[in-house]
């Protein structure tokens, strides 16, 4: 089969996607003498030049600190900011003073840990998280644990890479405090039923944080709905610049949790008598910011918003559905994660051939897929495997890609073999 017989199981988006790839400029690029083919989108996402752009413009006419100047520079840095922000609560559908701007996920969960978890957790507590987490999601909750000597239990998952749900709601028992959950794997592509699940913990009186760094970039992602109390992303899977990311949380969690990090833009009064902190968020957010980096966030926004995410996850389950079909015709190959509600990400091992060898001569053949433990070596230990080959998709992606990745994988198994 090639690409031009390949007919999409999915609706057609109405989007000429040639057009929207050409906005990723990287895209063009070659690599080992041959065209790049970028299959890491979970590991980070390619920037459109609108976001290219809005930085570089940022730091020749705009660049000033923040919240602090009256100068016009500063006052056009800070409402570009804000401005930012504010597009972000919008197209998650949450209030703008609810959502703390901070590096990542991987701080925004520390956060909830060492200022949420840390001073209310206590021996004979429990903490709940799913064997499919990122060790983002994990190792702060151990840390928490070790400190506080409260235990983490893990939700087991099906062989095909779904949760067990029944598994999930029995283990909510009366000591569970937190409920630490992925909205979608990084390593298998399911997408859990969040929603449901925050509503069966919310009933036991369990707080959930959801893991949203591989949901957000790739469905239209409605925080309210889902009813967690906590929701943590990054923003360089979303098409913005690295460094950036946030946690939304509810106002009642962000006005009783304590400050993590101290410092200047998170306080209104300073005196050696005592300090009176800023309002959430600003609490959260102290020192100078990743200033261009969430005003470039501000225009990745802008592209994912005016390409319409129920579009993006349109043809992201074309690109998926098809690599799928192709890989699955591959002897000897097997696919870890067959979730039916599963993301563009395809975790995947071909018999008698080591991941690391197989990524490394795709590189030469200009194929970027990630191999390795993708930080959820408890999974992979679920699996029993040391490493696994994932490639993942991103919309600017496309069929012919998939069909020359097919075909550059075919070649390099045979000089394994
Ligand atoms: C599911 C998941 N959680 C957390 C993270 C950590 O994100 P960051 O490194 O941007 O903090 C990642 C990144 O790969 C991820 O895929």
């Amino acid at each position: 089969m090639n690409h031009e017989t390949y007919h999409a199981p999915a609706a057609e988006t109405g989007v000429d996607w040639d057009r929207v790839r050409a906005d990723f400029p990287l895209l063009t690029r070659q690599v080992n003498g041959k065209p790049l083919i970028y299959l890491d989108s979970a590991n980070t996402g390619q920037k459109p030049s609108s976001v290219i752009e809005t930085v570089d413009a940022f730091y020749r006419q705009h660049n000033a600190n923040v919240s602090r100047a009256v100068h016009t520079l500063g006052t056009e840095a800070t409402e570009a900011y804000e401005g930012a922000r504010r597009k972000l609560a919008r197209f998650l559908n949450v209030r703008p003073d609810e959502l703390v701007l901070c590096s990542g996920t991987t701080f925004a969960i520390n956060l909830v840990a060492y200022s949420w978890a840390l001073p209310r957790l206590k021996a004979g507590d429990t903490i709940l998280v799913s064997r499919m987490e990122h060790h983002a999601n994990i190792v702060p909750w151990q840390l928490v644990a070790q400190r506080t000597g409260a235990t983490v239990k893990v939700a087991e998952i099906h062989a095909d890479g779904t949760l067990d749900l029944d598994a999930l709601y029995a283990a909510m028992t009366g000591d569970v405090k937190l409920l630490a959950i992925t909205h979608t794997s990084n390593v298998l592509g399911t997408v859990n039923p969040v929603r449901e699940i925050c509503r069966e913990a919310r009933k036991r009186g369990i707080v959930t944080v959801v893991d949203g760094s591989q949901a957000v970039p790739h469905r239209a992602v409605d925080i309210a709905a889902i009813g967690c109390d906590f929701y943590a992303f990054t923003g360089h899977k979303m098409c913005g610049p690295t460094g950036t990311g946030a946690l939304w949380a509810r106002k009642e969690h962000l006005q009783a949790m304590p400050p993590f990090i101290g410092g200047g833009e998170m306080i209104k009064e300073v005196s050696f008598d005592g300090t009176v902190f800023n309002d959430a968020p600003h609490k959260f957010e102290a020192g100078t910011p990743n200033i261009a980096g969430f005003i470039g966030l501000g225009a990745a926004v802008d592209y994912l918003d005016a390409l319409g995410m129920e579009k993006v996850e349109a043809r992201e389950a074309e690109l998926l559905a098809h690599a799928t079909e192709e890989l699955d015709r591959i002897e000897g190959l097997r696919i870890f994660g067959r979730a039916q509600e599963k993301a563009a990400v395809i975790s995947f091992l071909i018999e008698g051939a080591h991941a690391h060898d197989l990524a490394t001569l795709l590189d030469l053949e200009g194929v970027a897929v990630r191999s390795g433990q993708h930080c959820a070596h408890p999974l992979l230990q679920f699996y029993g495997v040391a490493a696994t080959l994932r490639a993942s998709f991103a919309f600017y992606n496309t069929h012919e890609e998939v069909e020359r990745f097919i075909a550059a994988l075919k070649k390099v198994r045979t000089l394994l073999a």
